[in-house]
């Protein structure tokens, strides 16, 4: 088991887990449960389109292991994160006599990632969670830092908890079934990471995107590993989301997530809103003086090769200012915007003009 797998260490305040990225290493399953102690049983969860294709090679990895593998497949979809599921995996884990001191595995996108990690929070009060994330945007983003939810007809996101994985495992070479519009909108998150914290991993994206965008080589793992490194550190430095830290990643999410939202959730993939998003970002901090108009023509380049949307064209803006003017006032006070000092360096500012916010978002659905 190669130790240079390892792309970084979180600490929490109840400890610490790996990040482990390579091409193949879902083959590790079963070993790097035994590492931590797990015996017994392990339990999957992961979507029937993710089990079919990777359901066979965790469970024959855990058996070789010692360790007998359950398996629960949930519908594809963001459908599937709410309650009435978890409540149906809680009953069948209780049907085949869970323990605490059993792994909940979860093999798959953000989804299943969520919605396991939710259950593996609140059953039993917690057991052993392990996140063996398939999708581009769960191993950048959301495999890492321990946000753990279901979602309610009245929002996102509303039911969750903080519960840290005890081990992240990704295998790239799981990425070649994703197809090019779910790598690309991954990417887009992995981009993100180079512009607000890390020049030399926006280089690597400047230097090497057709090959990144067809998984050649061994660049995708090593750009892939600095990302997912990325994010392991702002999780660390800000566990909580208390330290203003961790909202440095929602670049390009202001305009993004309104926009998801008022085209209906599916219409735009989350990474695909993100990139609109990112240029608005990028195009107000030009027009405060953060960054000269090269640094946002960089951003453009660069998320133009990975085929991703730069504008919004044919939707209402004021739908747009609509929605995000709502998600302030839930979130009781003034929009934080994350903007760009220069590539790689971020800021939040709560003084951005309403006026260049308009103009911005109109430019951007033109
Ligand atoms: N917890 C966090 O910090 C965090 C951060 C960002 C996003 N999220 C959540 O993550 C979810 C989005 O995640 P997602 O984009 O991975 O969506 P997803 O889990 O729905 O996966 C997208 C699609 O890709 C398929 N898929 C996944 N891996 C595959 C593979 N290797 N080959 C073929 N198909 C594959 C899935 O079956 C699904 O149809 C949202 O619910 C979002 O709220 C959570």
């Amino acid at each position: 088991m190669a130790e240079n797998d390892l792309a970084a260490t979180v600490h929490h305040s109840d400890g610490s887990y790996p990040i482990i990225v390579g091409r193949g290493v879902l083959e590790q399953l079963g070993t790097r449960l035994q590492q931590l102690g797990v015996t017994g049983q392990a339990y999957i969860i992961s979507d029937e389109n993710v089990f079919r294709i990777y359901g066979r090679h965790a469970q024959r990895s855990l058996e070789a292991a010692g360790i007998a593998a359950h398996s629960y497949s949930i519908p594809p979809g963001e459908e599937s994160k709410n309650l009435a599921l978890a409540e149906d995996i809680y009953a069948w884990l209780a049907e085949i006599r869970a323990e605490r001191r059993h792994a909940i595995v979860a093999l798959g996108g953000g989804v299943v990632g969520d919605l396991g990690g939710f259950v593996a929070s609140t059953f039993l009060r917690g057991m052993i969670f392990v996140q063996v994330p398939t999708s581009m945007a769960a191993m950048v983003d959301a495999s890492i830092g321990g946000k753990v939810a279901v979602n309610l007809p009245q929002g996102k996101n509303l039911v969750g908890a903080f519960y840290q994985p005890s081990l992240v495992l990704a295998d790239v070479d799981a990425l070649s079934s994703l197809g090019q519009r779910g790598l690309s909108e991954g990417w887009a998150e992995a981009v993100k990471h180079g512009l607000i914290l890390d020049p030399e991993l926006f280089d690597l994206f400047e230097e090497h995107a057709e090959d990144l965008m067809s998984l050649r080589g061994d660049i995708s793992t090593e750009v892939i590993r600095r990302s997912m490194a990325i994010k392991a550190q702002v999780v660390t430095e800000d566990e909580r989301e208390t330290l203003g830290r961790r909202i440095l990643l929602n670049y390009g999410h202001s305009i993004g997530h309104a926009l998801e939202s008022v085209t209906g959730y599916g219409h735009y993939m989350h990474g695909e809103a993100v990139s609109v998003g990112m240029m608005g970002a990028g195009h107000i901090s030009q027009a405060l003086g953060l960054i000269p108009a090269e640094v946002v023509e960089r951003q453009r380049k660069v998320l133009e090769r990975f085929r991703l949307p730069l504008s919004a064209p044919g939707i209402d803006p004021d739908v747009i200012l609509d929605k995000m003017t709502h998600d302030k006032k839930t979130e009781a006070g003034s929009l934080r915007w994350v903007l760009l000092e220069g590539v790689g360096q971020s800021v939040v500012r709560r003084d951005v003009p309403p006026d260049l916010v308009r103009e911005t978002v109109q430019e951007l659905t033109l």
